[in-house]
């Protein structure tokens, strides 16, 4: 992770439009309609062959793609909400609907159909979401306003030592 504004931008899937995409049986996409590229700031021959890990945003708990995976192997519809990360860093919600798609009875391949999330909705995820992530330990999000002259400095100093933001954080923490 890095210091960053791009990340904060979101952009609402319009009501009347459906994200469709299929995945093989490793999560690589197989298909993505015009509504999905657009969305997610990707050309379709971008997004296909690519895992659809591609849009995952560092905000979303780990658990809750384990919950999906276990799920759909198992022959079940997941249904829940995904923030995803678009091309350009900004994000998206969604209420996502994933499924296997049979074969005379045989899982060939995963579909997927997402559509927009209502405001209220998309607040309360995100804070159970930053909840579940503190529990987990996995990562937490901040926002801190700096001065300028401090802020230059921060970075002219984790990039003399070759290293990240974060991690200049941490070092001075541990001193
Ligand atoms: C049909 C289908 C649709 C998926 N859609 C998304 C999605 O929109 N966003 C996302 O982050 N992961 C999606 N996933 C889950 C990813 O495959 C992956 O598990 C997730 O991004 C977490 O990444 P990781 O497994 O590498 O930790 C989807 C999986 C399937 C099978």
């Amino acid at each position: 992770m890095d210091i960053t504004w791009d990340m904060f931008v979101e952009t609402e899937v319009p009501k009347d439009e459906l994200i469709i995409s299929r995945t093989d049986l490793n999560g690589i996409i197989t298909y993505a309609n015009e509504t999905f590229a657009h969305i997610s700031g990707y050309e379709p021959e971008e997004l296909i062959g690519k895992p659809h890990n591609i849009l995952r945003h560092p905000d979303m708990p780990k658990r809750v793609f384990k919950e999906l995976w276990d799920t759909i192997k198992a022959g079940n519809i997941w249904s829940g909400y995904v923030k995803n990360m678009r091309k350009d860093r900004g994000y998206y919600w969604v209420y996502a609907e994933v499924s296997g798609v049979y074969k005379n009875g045989k899982l060939v391949e995963y579909k997927s159909m997402r559509s927009w999330v209502p405001k209220e909705k998309r607040i309360e995820m995100q804070n159970l979401y930053d909840k579940i992530r503190l529990e987990d330990r996995e990562n937490v999000r901040g926002v801190s306003y700096l001065d300028v002259d401090t802020y230059e400095k921060f970075i002219q100093k984790s990039q003399e030592l070759g290293i990240s933001p974060e991690k200049l954080l941490k070092n001075l923490l541990e001193k």
